[in-house]
């Protein structure tokens, strides 16, 4: 209190700012736990006559020389002397775009309060930071929040409207964070479809680095994900933070090496073709940004991400519970099953530890190939004679359960759907719109829309006894109109389609609690914390070639824990890249994840129905540690050997699995990858070596791997304690 500073504690985290004497919030620190010091000698000494005042500001006294400009932001705003990246614009009725948001109280609440209509972290002690402008009607609310149980701060704003006169916010970004200094490199997660959220790093320059999506979701282009790290992190020490949003619609991180040689870091909703129009006494709540702080390094930054997600975002029921190792008929037929065809599949893999059968695209409507169909969510019984309800029956008489395939975002042209509504598609109606995969796509800003999505998938829902649904979206938004908003709020769009979205979600989860939701966007195209918030697990890439999967998987557990990503062991040579790997690789990397199959298990023989089973069992002896465990990656995929550890939370048990891309002449050469994350004080038997050793030992003499000779091999190992 004497200090006028606020001093948060997280598992492993300090986090620090104070109110200085214009009240403005001043950012001081973020990092590993540090003392509760006075943390004022941290400051910047001051600037020079050249700065510009605050308003009003002009005297020769003492506080001449200072600007909100030099001050470490928890928060930017435009016009009133701050040049940096401003956090919100907002513009009066009569042209007023200034601003200014200084300290106007606070509040300490016991629990975080929810977002209205936005996901977000559960639980956890919250600061609530009022900001007010003394000169106009916005105000803003800082909120914070800290866990004892995972090392991030989740940060977001609430913009108001105070005054009397109508308010145009043109950007309303979540938070502002000061980092001291401007030694840094960006880590980012770029991808594409088949090839989604790979790593690059690159050092900061002075200017704005940027990160975004305007494609009304996340995107696999870019995930809304930016960490700044110390040059020399490596996956075990360094400094980085970790920014991660909580949005699956158009975004936009930054990070700024400001004219004061610090880095400014902020984001939120992207600003670009968005305003809203904030009427008197209205208020815009904006999407959480989750920041991990991590003093061990990129897997430090991982692992608090993961505890955040795992702990308070992943639906409770499910978050840790043994999953479905479920077979999709998707790339064993295409469109092209009947009923005969399905349970030919099923009856070749009952006895396998299968439990569920999945029913991809193709199902309802008038749907044999990707031209029509979408929106009309109807059993079509002329391809599947009986119904879901034979299909069903015939799944219990295996013991097996039943999932299915939606993609209820969109509508064909070919849809009776379309026929009837065809208003219901986003767009300018005397406007050609553009197709993708042959699709349009449905107006989520409308609740005519939503209901209509939300009743006709509950009706199969609440129809059918049905365990699982993949939920799946195959094209980005384009023609961003809505013929239900006023040309003021057009830009509007791209946020309420993510309103709209979480809304549906809301309605046909809640009502259905003992269903199991996976996420899929032709393949991993919106991997986000908000799709996470609802579903458990998302289908991480079309791309299921176990090679191109070491690094897209290795990519997504930069911020995503290994539950999260379901991967699947498909045939070979792989429909999406022709590659052949030996079954017991693409087994080694789908158990990397939510494991499951995608093949014509028909054609499979005796031996590979023995080693299905063989690998399920596997699986679910080590699931406990994909759920719940630690994840330690090993390198990267730029060696040609790199891995993945998976340590209990009580550090007893660790499974080591080791990838080789290529082999060589000299494959029995030996490589060396070192334990990570056992005890050092315990000791741990290894079967594969029949050997016990020291944690300690293991961590600086790690085992030496065998792989079968050839390419993509993969050897794993075991570690329990003794
Ligand atoms: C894209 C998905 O990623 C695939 O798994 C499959 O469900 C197809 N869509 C079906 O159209």
């Amino acid at each position: 209190a004497k200090t006028g500073t606020f001093f948060l504690e997280g598992k492993d985290l300090s986090y620090g700012f104070f109110i200085n004497h214009t009240g403005f919030p001043e950012h001081l620190y973020s990092g590993g736990r540090i003392d509760r010091d006075v943390l004022l000698y941290t400051r910047s000494s001051g600037g020079h006559s050249s700065v510009a005042t605050p308003p009003g500001e002009d005297t020769q006294g003492a506080q001449r020389l200072f600007s909100y400009h030099q001050f470490s932001p928890e928060i930017s705003f435009f016009g009133t002397g701050d040049y940096r990246e401003p956090t919100v614009h907002a513009e009066t009725v009569r042209g007023d775009r200034l601003t200014r948001l200084l300290y106007a109280g606070h509040e300490i609440l016991p629990q975080k309060p929810k977002i209205d209509g936005m996901p977000s972290l559960s639980g956890g002690e919250t600061l609530r930071l009022h900001l007010a402008d003394p000169d106009g009607g916005l105000a803003a609310d800082l909120y914070y929040t800290v866990y004892d149980d995972c090392s991030v701060v989740a940060r977001r704003a609430v913009y108001h409207n105070r005054g009397a006169e109508r308010l145009i916010l043109h950007r309303a970004w979540s938070f502002a964070m000061g980092l001291c200094g401007s030694d840094y490199e960006a880590l980012t997660l770029p991808g594409n479809w088949a090839s989604e959220r790979s790593v690059e790093r690159a050092p900061l320059r002075r200017g704005v680095f940027s990160v975004d999506s305007k494609r009304t979701s996340s995107s696999a282009t870019l995930n809304p994900f930016l960490a700044v790290v110390s040059p020399d992190a490596t996956e075990d020490a360094g400094r980085a933070w970790g920014f991660s949003l909580v949005y699956s619609s158009s975004f936009v991180l930054k990070a700024e090496v400001a004219s004061t040689g610090e880095t400014v870091v902020s984001g939120g909703i992207n600003d670009f073709d968005f305003s809203w129009v904030l009427e008197p006494g209205e208020r815009l709540e904006t999407p959480e940004c989750v920041i991990a702080v991590s003093e061990e390094g990129l897997g430090g930054m991982s692992r608090a991400l993961h505890d955040a997600w795992r702990e308070h975002l992943i639906p409770a029921k499910w978050a840790k519970t043994p999953r479905p190792v479920l077979i999709n008929n998707w790339e064993a037929t295409y469109f092209g099953f009947d009923f005969d065809r399905l349970k030919a599949i099923i009856d070749a893999v009952a006895d396998t530890g299968i439990d569920t059968f999945v029913l991809d695209d193709g199902w309802f409507g008038k749907r044999d190939n990707d031209r029509s169909g979408l929106g009309d969510w109807t059993v079509n019984e002329n391809k599947l004679k009986g119904g879901l309800g034979a299909l069903i029956d015939y799944l219990k008489t295996k013991g097996m359960k039943f999932g299915l395939w939606f993609e209820p975002e969109m509508v064909s042209e070919d849809s009776d759907l379309f026929r009837a509504h065809p208003d219901y598609a986003i767009g300018l109606p005397d406007r050609a719109r553009c197709y993708s995969r042959h699709q349009l796509m449905l107006d989520l800003t409308r609740a005519e829309v939503r209901d209509y999505i939300v009743d006709s998938v509950n009706r199969i829902l609440d129809a059918y006894d049905i365990s699982y649904v993949k939920w799946d979206y195959n094209r980005n938004v384009t023609d961003s109109y809505s013929i239900g908003l006023p040309p003021e709020r057009q830009s509007e769009f791209a946020h309420r389609y993510a309103l709209g979205l979480y809304e549906i979600f809301d309605r046909i989860v809640d009502a259905h609690p003992d269903v199991f939701f996976e996420g899929c966007a032709s393949g991993g195209a919106r991997f986000d914390p908000g799709v996470l918030a609802y579903f458990p697990q998302i289908w991480t890439s079309d791309n299921s070639d176990a090679e191109d999967r070491t690094a897209i998987q290795y990519g997504t557990s930069i911020v995503y824990p290994l539950s999260t990503m379901s991967c699947h062991v498909s045939i070979c040579p792989n429909h999406q890249t022709g590659r052949t790997t030996s079954f017991a690789t693409r087994a080694d990397v789908a158990h990397l994840g939510a494991t499951g199959y995608e093949l014509d298990a028909t054609v499979m023989t005796d031996e590979e129905r023995a080693a299905v089973r063989a690998q399920i069992e596997d699986y679910r002896a080590m699931e406990d540690l994909v759920l719940s465990g630690d994840a330690y990656r090993l390198g990267s995929p730029d060696d040609n050997v790199f891995g993945v550890m998976l340590v209990s939370r009580d550090k007893s048990r660790a499974r080591m699995t080791c990838y080789r891309r290529l082999g060589g002449p000299r494959h029995g050469d030996p490589v060396r990858l070192c334990a990570r994350g056992l005890d050092p004080a315990k000791r741990y038997y290894v079967p594969e070596l029949g050997l016990i050793l020291g944690g300690r030992t293991l961590a600086r003499v790690g085992p030496v791997p065998t792989f079968p000779r050839g390419d993509f091999g993969t050897f794993v190992c075991h570690f329990e304690e003794k």
